[in-house]
């Protein structure tokens, strides 16, 4: 599939991560973990934690103003804005309509996405598709988290994975051709979605001394579950994008993966026989920050100079849900 008459071009791209570094060894003094235990299951050192005045639209709207500037847009140019997050602000108004008012976004159509980590390929796809029903020019993305704060500190076998970050890019019509994205394939499976979920704050179990007691308004994973669908489905989407589209693995210059575990990547990179060279790697510095993954890692590829003009780049992800998705975009 390659889009109608008019392509739509990542026109820029921005992240913001917070001051405050988490190493292993800090874990390590809170819960029974070490550095070796963490970096060798997972590739992570350190994350990202942010402080109690920054929420995910504050993180969001950071990201969001280096993406503007990198693109050359002013606020008044934007007139979508699309959020994909699984740590809102509140679960009402919309992280997007925070953020668009933190921006100063005088006119845009403002909404939240929900696919954790695959949820900026997921927005992406959305925002792309409605740039090309010509309704709108200039889409604001922006993959937002604050995990930390459904992390349970207590727990050693999830605190030590994620942290806490956001990063955002600019969609705009171009009249350019042999640019632009290219195509996605998404996926979910419910059936599946107990092996990574938060069961308290929602209506099944809104928040009561009880569901505090128990915990319920915390991150919750089978790991050895998760990380063998994870390399499942993301080769899976990996190598049907590739197929629709007549392309071999050897012609993509760069892969963006979801952050998650170095562990994951590799295998993913053996299985779709792309060197680990070509894909793009920030884990060690900020773990698994979900839906501000892929366009964190998408935004220091760019300013790194690993994404170069005409560069045709993968992005894959893999996200609880369970949900998954693959981009095709020839930068
Ligand atoms: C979580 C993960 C790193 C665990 O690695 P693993 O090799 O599967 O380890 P296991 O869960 O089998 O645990 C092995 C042992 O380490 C222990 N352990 C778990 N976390 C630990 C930690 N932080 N420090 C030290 N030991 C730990 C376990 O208790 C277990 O001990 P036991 O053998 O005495 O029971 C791995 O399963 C993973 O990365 N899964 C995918 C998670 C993910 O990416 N989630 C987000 C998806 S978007």
């Amino acid at each position: 599939m390659s889009f109608g008459p008019r392509s739509v071009v990542i026109k820029g791209t921005g992240s913001y991560t917070p001051a405050n570094i988490k190493t292993n060894d800090d874990l390590a003094k809170i819960v029974d973990t070490s550095d070796e235990w963490i970096f060798t299951r997972t590739g992570i050192r350190e994350r990202r934690i942010a402080d109690d005045q920054e929420n995910a639209s504050d993180l969001g709207a950071k990201a969001a103003a280096n993406a503007l500037e990198s693109a050359g847009l002013e606020t008044q140019d934007i007139d979508l804005v699309i959020v994909a997050t699984i740590t809102p602000d509140m679960p009402f108004p919309s992280t997007a309509c925070l953020i668009q008012t933190k921006l100063g976004i005088p006119n845009a159509v403002c909404m939240d996405i929900e696919a954790a980590c695959s949820g900026f390929l997921y927005i992406m796809e959305v925002a792309s598709s409605l740039l090309q029903s010509g309704r709108y020019r200039n889409a604001l993305i922006v993959g937002t988290e604050k995990l930390s704060s459904i992390l349970d500190w207590e727990d050693r076998t999830t605190c030590v994975l994620f942290g806490d970050g956001a990063g955002a890019a600019v969609l705009s019509l171009s009249d350019e051709p042999n640019v632009g994205v290219i195509d996605f394939k998404l996926g979910a499976d419910g059936a599946n979605g107990d092996v990574l979920y938060m069961p308290g704050g929602g209506c099944a179990n809104p928040a009561t001394p009880g569901s505090i007691d128990d915990r319920l308004h915390f991150l919750k994973m089978r790991g050895r579950e998760v990380f063998k669908l994870a390399v499942k489905v993301m080769e899976q989407a990996a190598t049907e994008i590739l197929e629709q589209n007549g392309l071999e693995s050897d012609q993509l210059a760069c892969v963006i993966p979801h952050q998650a575990n170095l562990r994951i990547i590799e295998l993913l990179s053996s299985r779709l026989k792309i060197p680990m060279d070509r894909f793009f790697l920030n884990l060690d510095k900020y773990g698994n920050t979900s839906a501000a993954s892929i366009p964190i890692a998408l935004d220091e590829a760019y300013r790194a100079g690993r994404i170069k003009s005409g560069d045709l780049t993968l992005m894959v992800a893999f996200g609880a849900g369970l949900t998954w998705g693959a981009a095709l975009v020839r930068c």
